[in-house]
């Protein structure tokens, strides 16, 4: 098994070390709880650079140094409260922020970003988003929540709705599902179809059926788990396009009843009018289940970069 400096993508990981990840989480359930203390992390320090909004990934990143005995730096809104506002590079920032942290978490609009990043510091450095490309924690942690949700995750037909051409969370969660021998229904308009490449990538390991289809209903009858997400106005360059895409998918709970099979709603979350509220009782609903698992995968994937846990 490798050993995890950076975490930039889910694409070099295996099924089994993706497992051995989402294991050692679990692991972690009553301390991400608050009903047993632990000083794993005693002593480290988790700096956070976020140049995007963010409730769920900072502060589920904050939280899990926190209860593992860690400590954490934040900046938030960074383009107008670092010295980004006065023009410094990400490769200065971080080899700056390294004197001062164990490791990094870092969300930027530009494609790449953590990656640079990652180049730049010595120290570990995680991708907590960056553009429209990745989000390796909140795909690993959507594969945890599936996992937790349903029991397996092999047989599964997954229906992942809405916005797949702009949202990052959707590629990772797609290179997560590469890996099993699933079905993976791509639902969305033509113009918001996931990119090529991309779903190219994920076939090529010869394990996941990537289908695509516009017809919602179609491809609710036959889900066995939902991924719904909002339309992504921050990438659209042309607010008229927004308007356009906005609200073409919404989903309620009489449309998932009327797929007359129970099934498991994810959602990464935030929500705007996608998913409506009426499906928050849904047997199926996850989706505040699924934030707490981030609390889980973050806490393992910092125990393991921060050299405190190991992958069997
Ligand atoms: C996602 C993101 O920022 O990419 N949110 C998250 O981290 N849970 C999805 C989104 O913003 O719609």
């Amino acid at each position: 098994m490798k050993t995890i400096h950076d975490f930039i993508s889910l694409k070099p990981f295996s099924r089994e070390e993706l497992e051995a990840i989402m294991d050692l989480a679990e692991t972690f359930e009553d301390i991400a709880r608050g009903k047993k203390q632990s000083n794993l992390l005693a002593g480290k320090v988790l700096a956070t650079l976020f140049y995007e909004p963010s409730t769920r990934t900072r502060l589920s990143f904050e939280t899990a140094m926190l209860r593992l005995g860690g400590q954490v730096l934040s900046t938030v809104d960074a383009f107008r409260t670092s010295s980004a506002w006065k023009g410094e590079s990400i490769a200065d920032t971080v080899r700056t922020v390294q004197n001062y942290a164990d490791a990094i978490v870092i969300r930027h609009p530009e494609r790449g970003a953590a990656e640079v990043a990652a180049k730049y510091a010595d120290v570990p450095v995680f991708n907590g988003g960056d553009d429209a490309n990745e989000h390796p924690t909140q795909g690993i942690l959507d594969l945890l929540t599936i996992r937790r949700e349903r029991g397996t995750i092999d047989g599964l037909t997954i229906a992942m709705i809405g916005d797949n051409k702009h949202c990052r969370s959707n590629y990772s969660v797609a290179d997560a599902l590469a890996h099993y021998n699933a079905r993976l229904i791509l639902v969305n308009p033509p113009e918001l179809s996931m990119r090529p490449e991309a779903v190219e990538l994920v076939r090529s390991k010869g394990h996941l059926t990537v289908e695509e289809t516009s017809d919602l209903p179609a491809a609710l009858k036959q889900a066995d788990v939902m991924y719904i997400v909002r339309v992504q106005k921050e990438r659209y360059a042309d607010p008229a396009e927004y308007e356009r895409a906005k609200g073409l998918y919404k989903v309620d709970r009489a449309m998932l009843e009327a797929a007359g099979r129970p099934i498991t709603v994810l959602h990464p979350m935030p929500r705007v009018d996608e998913l409506a509220e009426d499906v928050d009782d849904y047997p199926g609903a996850c989706y505040f289940r699924e934030s707490f698992n981030g609390v889980l995968i973050r806490m393992a994937l910092l125990s393991l970069v921060l050299g405190k846990a190991q992958l069997p």
